[in-house]
């Protein structure tokens, strides 16, 4: 049996065992921190799983006042761990356990069980693995259900039957998913098998989590992966059935619209490649939601999807309520993103001209850049020749962008002249004139009539004042 002494160098490691042995208890380190361990993966450890043979909760305690007085240990009586954090790292402890669950409930029956009851009751092979932390066996590899060959093989597997592993938590559907896409695994097949009979269970498990483990999806380095997945085991209708909508091509009159499922997994995983910002990540996901809603076939026109950018708006904070994801700016930003998706291209098919660059840097603000990754990510055209001319077009107003910025400072536009100076100007009280003016001085700045300062637009707003009738109060009174 492989012997990992030299790759457990943490001190803690040591100190658990030296514990471990005053107590009498077998100690193990296992899960997440073994596997990343064995493949190498290049991942800031934050977590450690430990299993003792005994009580979590005193191992944890005692490790605890060798390592420093007074460090904080969290118990958890319910579920029999504790935890501490030492040098960034939770360190969380449980006692090994037998462990089932009642099919219509998450709450388990638990006793006491040995190391092997405890990693058959963990959710694959390759996160049932464990090594031994007592000082005989320090480093020795612990691997009765052979997770060693399914990491080299890159399988997902349960170590009980799937079926049993699942209904335990229907969680791991989902983190067998994600653990497909994150390391690039495959599914065994009867484990991929269990998922799509079992997919309804995913409904007993909090939103939350759920999300979680989508957002570990949409981080992942191809998400495409995962959602294909999520899509053939039947996950995707349950927790996003608008993305599931975007499945699928009709023909009416010998034409066809593309598959806005493909189209958006393409996007999702172009958009990747240039930004690991997660909510500009869901906005690649979610720029076309509204295109099966949206949908009508024109005789004239063909296929149209009118408005899809603003319905797509509307729908992206219902959805992220229900998947209690944040409804804060986060929300807004991708609304923004879907809302604004189409501005770029639109642009760049006609002649980019300086005031239409100007109002997208106006109604995009500082989130431009973003849109104009989410931009270049759209393009998708099979055709080679469309994609080099979009490419140099977005070039193009990425230039003017940079360009009309650094004259005008849009980004954040703030009203040069405000509602106050004009009231007092022409001695008014609040009336529609204020807005009228404040509006005509926005254009003239986006036309690119008069500059973004002060001076040009208070000059501006005294002669569309007297257009409109007012008298200039500041003359009158010298
Ligand atoms: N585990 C499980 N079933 C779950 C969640 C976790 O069996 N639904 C077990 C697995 O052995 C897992 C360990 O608990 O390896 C720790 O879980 P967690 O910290 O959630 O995940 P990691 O595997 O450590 O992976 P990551 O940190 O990437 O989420």
């Amino acid at each position: 049996m492989q012997n990992l002494k030299s790759h457990i160098t943490n001190p803690v490691f040591k100190q658990i065992g030296i514990i471990s042995d005053q107590e009498g208890v077998e100690t193990y380190v296992v899960g997440g921190f073994v596997r990343d361990l064995l493949l190498e993966r290049n991942k800031v450890v934050s977590d450690i799983d430990i299993v003792t043979v005994g009580s979590g909760i005193n191992l944890a305690t005692k490790v605890a006042l060798t390592l420093r007085k007074n460090l904080k240990v969290s118990v958890f009586h319910n579920f029999g761990t504790a935890m501490f954090r030492y040098d960034e790292i939770d360190f969380e402890f449980v006692g090994a356990r037998k462990e089932s669950y009642r099919s219509e409930s998450r709450k388990p029956i638990v006793e006491d069980g040995t190391l092997e009851d405890d990693q058959k009751r963990r959710d694959f092979t390759i996160n049932a693995l464990a090594i031994s932390l007592n000082n005989d066996r320090y480093g020795e590899l612990i691997d009765p259900f052979n997770g060693l060959k399914d990491l080299e093989d890159k399988i997902l597997r349960t170590p009980l039957a799937p079926e049993i592993t699942f209904s335990d938590d229907p969680l791991r559907m989902m983190r067998a998913i994600r653990f497909a896409a994150q390391l690039d695994f495959e599914i065994e097949e009867n484990t991929l098998l269990a998922i799509e009979k079992q997919c309804k269970r995913i409904e007993i498990v909090s939103k939350e989590r759920v999300s979680d483990e989508l957002n570990k999806i949409m981080l992942s380095h191809k998400p495409s992966v995962g959602f294909k997945l999520l899509e053939k085991t039947g996950l995707l209708q349950l927790i996003l059935p608008e993305v599931q909508k975007l499945k699928g091509r009709e023909t009416i009159n010998g034409i066809s619209h593309k598959d806005n499922f493909y189209h958006t997994l393409e996007v999702l995983d172009r958009i990747c490649k240039n930004t690991d910002n997660l909510w500009l990540r869901w906005s690649a996901l979610l720029h076309d939601i509204a295109k099966p809603v949206t949908k009508r076939f024109d005789p004239r026109l063909g296929w149209t999807f009118h408005a899809h950018n603003f319905v797509g708006e509307k729908m992206v904070p219902r959805m992220f309520d229900r998947l209690k994801l944040p409804l804060n700016e986060k929300c807004k930003f991708v609304q923004k993103m879907v809302s604004l998706h189409m501005r770029p291209i639109v642009l760049s098919e006609e002649e980019v001209t300086d005031s239409a660059v100007r109002r997208l840097l106006f109604d995009a603000g500082d989130d431009i850049d973003d849109l104009m990754t989410l931009c270049e990510a759209d393009i998708t055209s099979k055709n080679p020749e469309k994609v080099i001319k979009y490419m140099a077009n977005f070039q193009l107003v990425r230039e003017k962008l940079k360009d009309i910025e650094s004259r005008d400072a849009l980004r954040n536009f703030q009203p040069p002249v405000s509602g106050e100076l004009i009231m007092e100007t022409f001695n008014l009280r609040p009336c529609k004139e204020i807005g009228l003016l404040k509006s005509a001085i926005k254009e003239a700045i986006l036309e690119g009539e008069i500059h973004n300062d002060y001076e040009q637009a208070y000059q501006y707003m005294l002669v569309k004042g007297a257009e409109l009738g007012l008298v200039n109060q500041t003359t009158k009174k010298i």
